[in-house]
């Protein structure tokens, strides 16, 4: 239906363009945007180049995979979707979507804790996946909604770290982006030019399921997300601790994962209260603005922790990002604008589209630096690059 179109989308970046003609400018600038003056959001892709690869020649390559193993799981790619808040009001049944695309291409993906989907229907439609959560720093509140998670039979969890209050995020405001939305003429006017969201979307989700709700951010429903007053509830998530991680480790019999890591200290302290994984990341530079780009600390963070898988998120957006993060000892990469974009802009065959072009690049690197599998990459395929 839409394959000419999409084919121009030759890279990750290019779906930004396509989801910016396809949705209303405030829902646009939520996923594009970031902290005050995006200096992460910049040091993040300037990062990427202060590596350099030193490929190895001559080396039989015919037989490559980039198969990868973490927690005893096989995926077809050390790449996987972040956990992205109102997916669904960006595609229909946006978290269904990506899901389905991540399971289809072998890889993980990550429910965020602020979608709009019930994660029992998510995990029901595909099973494997692993879900976010933002948590108060309030035990009677934490307890529930651990036992949710569990009930739904999710096995991994992962809690994000770096949101104890919301950030600064002054694009926001200016793109009159609020959640719970507010109704207004402007943004109505802001539908009634982007049609193909207004229908495909956006109608679509209130004739097929109703108003949309904050369905995953507590024990039970949240407030809706159109609403002319209903305040979103943070909870007390500026009490939260390693005092609470702690419970939660106690209660919670899966894997248990920490995204927002950035420091080696932490990752430590991380590993030593018994946490499966941390997800180094500065949120794709959406919170602390300044925060160091996550491939610059990665190196430490993978010394500090010995076996405990490392992962990794924002930025990331070729193959050879990728590579460079699996180099420096990184077991997985997530991804999150650009998957969003894609399934905003071409739905499923969108997100699906996108997975591919990012494995082919992760394929066609592999090939030039004389690798054939991800186990034989390692730090002797970098070097530093002048500054
Ligand atoms: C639209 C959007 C919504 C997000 N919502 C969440 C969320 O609910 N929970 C979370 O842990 N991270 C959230 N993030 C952060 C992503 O999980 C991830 O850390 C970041 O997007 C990675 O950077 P990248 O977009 O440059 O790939 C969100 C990011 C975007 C772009």
């Amino acid at each position: 239906m839409h394959g000419r179109a999409m084919t121009k989308s030759l890279s990750l970046e290019d779906f930004d363009r396509a989801a910016r003609r396809r949705l209303p400018h405030p829902l646009y600038a939520y996923i594009a945007g970031a902290a005050e003056d995006n200096l992460s959001l910049g040091d993040n892709r300037t990062a990427m180049r202060s590596w350099n690869f030193v490929p190895r020649t001559l080396r039989d390559v015919s037989g490559r995979t980039m198969q990868t193993e973490l927690f005893g799981t096989g995926y077809s790619a050390p790449i996987g979707i972040a956990p992205m808040g109102l997916s669904a009001l960006m595609a229909f049944e946006g978290d269904n979507l990506l899901a389905r695309a991540a399971a289809n291409a072998k890889i993980p993906m990550i429910l965020s804790g602020t979608s709009l989907i019930p994660l029992e229907e998510v995990v029901r439609h595909v099973p494997g996946i692993w879900f976010q959560a933002y948590l108060p720093g309030e035990a009677a509140r934490i307890e529930p909604m651990i036992d949710r998670i569990a009930a739904a039979g999710i096995e991994t969890l992962i809690l994000t770290v770096d949101v104890c209050v919301s950030a600064n995020r002054e694009n926001l405001v200016r793109a009159r982006f609020s959640t719970p939305l507010r109704p207004s003429i402007r943004l109505a006017w802001d539908g009634l030019t982007h049609p193909r969201w207004l229908i495909g979307t956006l109608a679509r989700t209130f004739a097929v399921r109703g108003m949309p709700h904050f369905e995953n951010s507590s024990a039970t429903q949240g407030a809706p997300i159109f609403a002319r007053t209903a305040e979103r509830d943070f909870g007390a998530r500026e009490a939260f601790s390693w005092e609470h991680a702690r419970l939660i480790r106690k209660r919670w019999d899966g894997r248990l994962i920490l995204k927002g890591i950035l420091s080696a200290d932490d990752a430590r302290i991380a590993k030593d209260m018994g946490i499966d994984g941390v997800i180094v990341s500065n949120h794709g530079g959406r919170q602390l603005d300044g925060a160091a780009a996550p491939l610059t600390v990665l190196p430490a963070i993978v010394d500090a922790v010995g076996a405990m898988p490392v992962m990794i998120d924002s930025g990331f957006r070729r193959g050879g990002d990728v590579l460079k993060a699996i180099a420096l000892g990184a077991r997985m990469v997530f991804i999150g604008r650009p998957f969003l974009f894609a399934a905003a802009a071409w739905g499923e065959a969108g997100a699906a589209q996108a997975i591919s072009l990012i494995k082919a690049e992760i394929d066609r690197n592999m090939a030039l630096l004389g690798v054939s599998s991800l186990a034989g990459l390692d730090r002797s395929f970098l070097t530093r690059a002048e500054p």
